[in-house]
């Protein structure tokens, strides 16, 4: 049994205490801290909470918590995080880690010299739809990784904060980027390293200083690349996509707005429908089990289960802080409208791999360009001669 001390009451403080105690799980939220009195109290009347405080130290050095986790704006993830490091308390983070790539390196780097848990809460990678695929890309069936596409789009953030560049330290590149960041990498393999980005992104519609929209390119060492495209002005509801594509093969998947569940109402009875779903009433595409299908469940698992073996979850503050570097590799581009580097002052994984080659051997003397099948039922091969260059074809029995 994991006693937690929740950080935040919001939005996804909420969701995070669905999952965690929703379901006869042996966890249990012990503490709640949030900014305004009447919402801790509120919270933990909902999620039955022994304890609520508006002092974030208090909750997180109270005596019955094991971990901690932070479900705050952006700006408040590292002062949480340092206290945790002070009182010595395993903590989960929820995404991004950092408003950038400093803030996360150093809330790494203390976790690490402190010597506690760290786990980093982003969900996306432990969706069944996510994990299944990903079981799939390690079995090899795609063959080798090509291009790993990610979108995440919807009307905008439900609170104040997001919008405001300073606390959420960017727009949409930082506040979706970072899950469509790490499902690329996750695809690709995270001991690949990004190498560079190309980034475009503007403020189309909202009255803001950050970016609403942006699609950015990332190259990864071993020439397989990522994509993502991420906005705050998509009219529709919650648009999660992936695409992954390898030499043998290639997975779609959709995430939330159509997953095979439609339904029609004259909007009699209208009930919430699923995450930033524009409309209750028509036509609609509800979610069943947002909490599952939106991977907290596994999540958690991993963390808990994780932190009870002595061992590091999937996601940990390294993966944080990697996904915060390419993300501010993606302004640097927006910006300069050039590839920028991806700056790693710490990778732990494979260095200065080249990449993989493309020629494929059909003899010894022949590169195997295609083999095709016609409609006609004729089989041939269109084969590249290895010394001379020349490309021809032949039929095959
Ligand atoms: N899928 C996901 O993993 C996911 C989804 C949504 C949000 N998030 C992340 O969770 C964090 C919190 O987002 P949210 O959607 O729950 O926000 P929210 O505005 O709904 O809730 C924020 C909580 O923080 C508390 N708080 C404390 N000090 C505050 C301050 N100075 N200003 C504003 N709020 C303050 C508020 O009381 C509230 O309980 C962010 O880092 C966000 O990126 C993650």
């Amino acid at each position: 049994m994991q006693r937690i001390a929740m950080l935040g009451s919001g939005f996804i403080g909420r969701f995070y205490a669905e999952s965690l105690q929703g379901y006869r799980s042996r966890d249990k939220i012990v503490s709640i801290y949030s900014r305004r009195e009447e919402s801790s109290k509120k919270f933990a009347e909902d999620y039955k909470v022994n304890h609520h405080t508006t002092n974030m130290e208090e909750s997180i050095a109270h005596p019955d918590v094991d971990i901690v986790c932070i479900a705050l704006p952006n700006n408040l993830h590292e002062e949480a995080v340092m206290l945790c490091c002070k009182h010595k308390k395993a903590v989960m983070t929820t995404k991004p880690l950092g408003r950038n790539a400093a803030e996360a390196k150093r809330m790494l780097e203390a976790v690490e010299s402190a010597g506690i848990f760290n786990g980093y809460l982003e969900d996306l990678v432990y969706t069944p739809k996510f994990i299944k695929a990903h079981e799939s890309v390690k079995n090899g069936a795609l063959g080798r990784i090509l291009w790993a596409k990610s979108r995440e789009t919807h009307p905008g953030p439900h609170s104040e904060w997001f919008w405001n560049i300073e606390q959420a330290g960017g727009g949409c590149i930082l506040d979706l980027g970072c899950h469509c960041v790490e499902i690329a990498r996750s695809y690709i393999g995270k001991d690949i390293k990004p190498i560079e980005v190309m980034c475009w992104a503007d403020t189309q519609v909202k009255p803001i200083d950050a970016e609403d929209h942006s699609i950015a390119l990332v190259k990864y060492e071993n020439g397989a690349i990522g994509q993502f495209e991420v906005s705050w002005t998509f009219r529709g509801g919650l648009d999660l996509r992936d695409e992954v594509m390898g030499t043998e093969g290639t997975i779609w998947i959709n995430n939330f707005l159509r997953t095979g569940f439609e339904m029609f109402t004259t909007g009699i009875g209208a009930d919430y429908v699923a995450e930033k779903a524009e409309s209750n009433t028509g036509w609609l595409f509800p979610v069943g089990d947002e909490l599952n299908e939106l991977g907290y469940n596994h999540m958690f698992m991993d963390m808990f289960n994780s932190l009870e073996n002595g061992s590091s979850p999937k996601e940990t503050f390294y993966d944080g802080y990697i996904v915060n570097s390419v993300l501010d590799a993606c302004y640097r581009s927006a910006k300069s409208k050039q590839w920028e580097p991806v700056q790693l002052d710490i990778w732990r994984g494979k260095e200065g791999i080249s990449k993989d080659s493309h020629l494929i051997e059909y003899d010894n003397d022949h590169y195997l360009i295609k083999e095709e099948v016609t409609h006609y039922g004729a089989k041939k091969v269109i084969l590249k001669n290895k010394q001379t260059g020349r490309i021809f074809e032949k039929e095959v029995g």
